[in-house]
């Protein structure tokens, strides 16, 4: 397995790999990697003759207040992981190399990023800039996102969809820690009690699934079930609490079509995500 850290370098490989008829399957991440990443390069792996997956903690989509600085970091852990799933290529470029000076290019969404996530981190969906400049470095027949960014999932979806990229988004189920919460590379910030605590985010949403499940139809009273649940646990704040079409993010006042129920809760001062998604 390689390790580049230049466009050039990464466009050579896959040119060589594109002439020997070899397809690409790509996962972008922000590296400390855990079981999460693992399944998307699982997927990866089946689906093509070729995995790559880009470490870049990209600062373009970090607000001003937000955890850049300290978000985790470890490429030698990463380097391993990608190894035993059979990745073939690490892309590990430095902010530098991603943004060359004078850069001013930007894909900008007009939907989907008004919702969820894009109110309370408004610079966050610049992940479509980096996204659409990875896919053009790495030219991916298949690329992976975790569902549990599932607000991300769409928008990128959408995106390849309006800029007629040549690329299928493959989204791949949440993967959860033995009693439920999420992985996540942030949930390495939270102390014991905090850990302890952010049980409640997926506890609240299978509450809320529990009524889908018995057949309850109105995003109000589903909203409201989850809501009680979180308003229990005196360290979680939340952040939002949303039903929305899957598709375009919009709320929606009925659950009809493919649906997302999806909540975003400070534990502390950690904000941690979570989702279930429907189809009815
Ligand atoms: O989901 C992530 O880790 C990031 O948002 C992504 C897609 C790698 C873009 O920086």
């Amino acid at each position: 397995m390689k390790v580049e850290g230049t466009v050039k370098s990464v466009k050579d490989q896959v040119k060589e790999w594109k002439k020997e008829g070899l397809s690409i399957g790509f996962v972008p991440t922000m590296g400390y990697l855990h079981e999460g990443h693992k399944s998307l390069m699982d997927a990866a792996r089946k689906g093509n003759d070729k995995v790559v997956v880009s470490i870049f903690v990209n600062p373009m989509q970090f607000g001003p207040t937000e955890d850049l600085a300290s978000y985790p970091r470890d490429l030698e852990a990463d380097a391993k992981l990608c190894e035993a799933a059979g990745a073939s290529l690490i892309f590990h470029p430095e902010p530098e190399e991603m943004y060359k000076d004078g850069f001013c290019s930007f894909v900008d969404m007009n939907g989907l990023t008004n919702a969820l996530c894009g109110l309370s981190r408004p610079v966050h969906f610049r992940v479509c800039t980096v996204v659409n400049k990875l896919f053009n470095i790495v030219q991916p027949d298949k690329a992976y996102f975790g569902e549990k960014d599932a607000q991300q999932l769409a928008v990128i979806k959408r995106m390849v969809t309006d800029l007629n990229m040549d690329i299928e988004i493959v989204g791949c189920p949440i993967i959860r820690e033995a009693d439920g919460l999420a992985k996540s590379s942030r949930n390495t910030y939270l102390n014991a009690e905090e850990r302890q605590a952010a049980l409640v985010l997926n506890r609240s949403l299978k509450a809320g699934k529990a009524l889908v499940d018995a057949g309850e139809t109105r995003a109000c009273v589903i909203k409201s079930a989850i809501t009680a649940e979180i308003e229990k646990e005196p360290l979680a704040k939340i952040d939002y609490v949303d039903v929305v079409d899957f598709d375009t993010i919009t709320p929606v006042e009925k659950l009809e079509g493919s649906i997302l129920v999806a909540i975003a809760v400070y534990i502390g001062k950690t904000r941690l995500i979570d989702n279930f998604i429907v189809e009815k």
